[in-house]
């Protein structure tokens, strides 16, 4: 298919880590856009746990068999790099009521930006509703289990950075 008839998405997100919750919706997507590109948000301000090379190859370690989903990251406005992309939908997450008022902001925002690039909203399934990165660090740290709220290279992952820290 020519690119320029390709229904090509952008999820945007830290993805500081990948949770499942994530993967739903990158999953959903995937189904209903032609390409669908997860783009890690490279904030020079923050200080990630994770990585932009580990964060790249957790989403490329997930979704290797989906030919349709691709990782990439950005800096800058999200507009600018979908208009790079040639990408005209920007996909989130809503997990809960609360999650409206700041999505409906950058939406509107993104839109006043570029009146071409449309937000959509998808719903994770109800089992992920609650997770959230921050919550998955929060609770990994205090020695909380988070098998099955994120994929398994994540937690293999938590483990590894914990046994650097406290060997
Ligand atoms: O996973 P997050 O942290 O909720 O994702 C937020 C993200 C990356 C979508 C947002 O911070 C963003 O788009 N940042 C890029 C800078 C930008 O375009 N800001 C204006 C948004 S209205």
């Amino acid at each position: 298919m020519p690119n320029n008839l390709k229904r090509v998405a952008i999820y945007p997100g830290s993805f500081d880590p990948l949770t499942n919750g994530h993967v739903d919706i990158i999953e959903r997507g995937a189904r209903i856009f032609d390409v669908i590109i997860v783009a890690i948000l490279v904030n020079a301000e923050k200080s990630p746990l994770f990585s932009k090379e580990e964060r790249v190859a957790i989403v490329k370690e997930v979704f290797k068999v989906r030919p349709n989903v691709e990782v990439d990251t950005f800096d800058g406005l999200l507009v600018d790099y979908a208009a790079r992309r040639e990408a005209n939908v920007i996909v989130r997450g809503l997990r809960a009521v609360s999650d409206f008022e700041v999505e409906f902001q950058m939406a509107l925002m993104n839109r006043r930006l570029d009146p071409n690039i449309e937000t959509v909203f998808m719903m994770p399934a109800e089992q992920y509703s609650y997770i959230s990165s921050r919550l998955i660090k929060e609770v990994f740290s205090l020695g909380g289990r988070v098998r099955g709220l994120v994929p398994d290279s994540v937690e293999q992952r938590l483990r590894e950075k914990q046994a650097a820290v406290r060997p």
